[in-house]
Formats: structure tokens, C-alpha cells, sequence
């Protein structure tokens, strides 16, 4: 039985597979703005999220801190809970809390909300 090129290509397929599954098949998210080219509101909005949420969230990596990491938040389409990625919702959840998320309602003033959404939109 003569044995191909071809045949060993095809013998190695099942492992090339396995191996794309291993690392992860969706594709890599976009990186954060750098905080070097912030505007100064954005700046300010990232003040706030250290001050306030970085205890839980990481914000360069989705992987869960406390809460779920926020890399990429608004660059895609749902949010980790499934809901809409976008400014209504995750205003909401900064606001009322969420699981075991605390509201922010009482602590943070309008300026600092949209300060800290600008921010977040650099993700
Ligand atoms: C004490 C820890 C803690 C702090 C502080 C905190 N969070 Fe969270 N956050 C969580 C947890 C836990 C969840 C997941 C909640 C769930 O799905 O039950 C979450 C979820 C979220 C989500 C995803 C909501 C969704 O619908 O999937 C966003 C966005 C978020 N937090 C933003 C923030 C921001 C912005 C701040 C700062 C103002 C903040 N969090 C402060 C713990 C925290």
C-alpha cells in the first residue's frame, strides 16, 4: 500500500482541529485605547472607574475579577448578563446595581456617570 502526501495531511486534520479549539476560536478582541491618548474627560471617566469599579472589574481583560472583565464592553454586541451592549443598559446597571453588583446611584454624580461611560467606550 503506497502511502501519499496527501494521506498524512489528513491524518494530521482531527489535531489541527483539536488544536484551534484548545486556543479558542472566536477571534481576539480589539485592544483599549492606550491611556496615554485619553482626552481629558475620558481621563477623568477612567479616574472614576479606579476609584469605583476597578476593585471588581478588570479592565483590560474579560477575565472575572469579581465581576466579569470589561475589555472590548462596547465593541460587542452583549453584554456578559446578554443584554445589550449600549449606553441605556449599562447606565442602568451602574445606577441600580446588578446580582451582586452594588448600585452606584447615590455615590456617583451625573458628571462622573458620563465621564465614566466615555471611559468606557475606550475598552
Ligand atoms: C463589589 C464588586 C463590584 C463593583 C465595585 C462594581 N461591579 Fe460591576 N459587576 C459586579 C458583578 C459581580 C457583576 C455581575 C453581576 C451579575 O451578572 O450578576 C457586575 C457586572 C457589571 C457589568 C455587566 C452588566 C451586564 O449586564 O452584564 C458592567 C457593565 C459593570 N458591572 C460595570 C461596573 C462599573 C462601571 C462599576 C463602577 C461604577 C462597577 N461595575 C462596580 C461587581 C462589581
Amino acid at each position: 500500500m503506497e502511502s501519499s502526501p496527501l494521506r498524512s495531511v489528513c491524518k494530521l486534520l482531527p489535531a489541527a482541529a483539536a488544536l484551534l479549539l484548545l486556543a479558542g476560536c472566536s477571534p481576539p478582541l480589539p485592544p483599549s485605547k492606550p491611556l496615554s491618548e485619553l482626552t481629558p474627560q475620558e481621563m477623568h471617566g477612567h479616574e472614576v472607574f479606579v476609584d469605583n469599579c476597578a476593585r471588581c472589574h478588570d479592565a483590560n481583560d474579560t477575565r472575572v475579577l469579581h465581576g466579569p472583565g470589561l475589555q472590548a464592553l462596547f465593541k460587542q454586541k452583549y453584554l456578559p448578563s446578554g443584554f445589550p451592549a449600549n449606553d441605556e443598559r449599562v447606565t442602568f446597571v451602574i445606577l441600580h446595581g446588578h446580582g451582586m453588583m452594588p448600585a452606584f446611584g447615590n455615590t456617583i454624580s451625573q458628571e462622573q456617570l458620563r465621564d465614566l461611560l466615555a471611559y468606557l467606550h475606550t475598552l
